[in-house]
């Protein structure tokens, strides 16, 4: 595989993972970083030997030698940013949450796909070989039929702006909430027939907690909980007719622990060894680029759109909303 040029826009905390991450990868080159401040892009680049600096994110897009584009600032600006680099025929792979709301996010599919740019979500365990795993794990029958599952995450990060500020699109359902989100779908679908939540806001008017149960048309279930005022175990289980299976981390995956109905271990497997985990994202990034495709198979745009939708009506129920957004009845 030919070796690509990443470019990062916004030289923040996760952009510092990611500079980690490629650094040890041989298919990326470090290339350039961007902030809105050049004394910032400089130090960046300094500290992860990348090639070049920037003090704008208009230079970054404009670059020709940029092969890529990991957006990493918040929520709020992911909309407009991707599509200024999708404008430039960038590809680009964007953090999690994709969007502050699915409008944004079908506008942003919309025009990759007239632009026929490829474009992705960072939202990194989808992209894991653990992923794929767990979806044969819950396939095999190993627990019978597995009836319901549960799921959290929680970090106590409420001071960070990013996260407190509706402004920014903070709150907890779109920076760890949709890590449960996704671990539900992408175990037990998207046939969904009832959602069931509760949003606790904030003064500053995001959700520092939330509590979601969905339904699924076949009678299962999923209970999830996220939370940016407290830690929590970060665990996924699945409960099956036969004994139960638990998945440490549903943020970065460690292990897979199945027990049966006496509580006994019948079954460890754990990760493989890897970087930060976020090498998997990338790794898509480039395949999907080598292979002239618009998206990645492990998260397909109909994926992001109805994750984003999920918790707009998430949002909506509790009556919360991001400065600008259209009130629902
Ligand atoms: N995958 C993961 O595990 C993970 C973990 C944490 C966060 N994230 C995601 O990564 C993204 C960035 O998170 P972060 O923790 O890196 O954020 P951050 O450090 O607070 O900000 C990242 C960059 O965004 C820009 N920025 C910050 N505040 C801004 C504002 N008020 N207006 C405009 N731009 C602003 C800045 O870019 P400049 O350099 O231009 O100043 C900043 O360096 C979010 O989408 C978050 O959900 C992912």
């Amino acid at each position: 595989m030919k070796q690509k040029k990443m470019g990062i826009l916004g030289a923040g905390s996760i952009a510092v993972k990611m500079a980690d991450t490629i650094r040890q990868m041989e298919s990326v080159i470090p290339y350039a970083i961007a902030s809105r401040d050049l004394n910032k892009a400089e130090a960046f680049k300094a500290a992860h030997g990348f090639e070049k600096a920037y003090g704008s994110y208009m230079e970054l897009w404009s670059d020709p030698e940029v092969d890529f584009i990991y957006i990493a600032t918040p929520h709020s600006h992911h909309a407009e940013q991707a599509k200024c680099c999708i404008l430039a025929g960038k590809p680009v792979l964007c953090e999690k949450a994709f969007t502050k709301t699915s409008q944004e996010a079908k506008e942003v599919l919309a025009l990759a796909a007239e632009r026929k740019v490829l474009i992705a979500e960072a939202i990194w365990p989808r992209y894991m070989p653990m992923a794929q795993t767990l979806k044969e794990f819950v396939e095999s029958g190993t627990l019978g039929k597995i009836t319901s599952l549960s799921a959290n995450l929680g970090y106590n990060v409420f001071k960070k702006p990013r996260v407190n500020d509706p402004a920014l699109a903070g709150g907890s359902l779109l920076d760890v909430g949709v890590y449960t989100l996704n671990f539900a779908s992408m175990l037990f679908g998207n046939d969904i027939k009832k959602v069931t939540s509760s949003c606790v806001m904030s003064e500053t008017g995001v959700d520092t907690q939330n509590s979601v149960i969905l339904e699924y048309s076949d009678g299962r279930t999923a209970t999830l909980y996220s939370s940016v005022v407290s830690f929590t175990d970060r665990m996924g289980v699945l409960y099956g007719e036969k004994g139960f299976a638990i998945v440490d981390n549903i943020n970065n995956f460690e292990a897979l622990r199945v027990y049966d109905k006496e509580y006994k271990l019948i079954e460890h497997l754990v990760r493989p060894a890897q970087i930060t985990g976020f090498e998997y994202e990338v790794l898509a990034m480039l395949e999907a680029m080598e292979n002239g495709w618009l998206e990645c198979k492990q998260m397909p745009h109909s994926e992001i759109i109805r994750i984003m939708e999920l918790m707009d009506s998430i949002r909506h129920s509790s009556k919360f909303y991001y400065p600008g957004e259209a009130r629902q009845n």
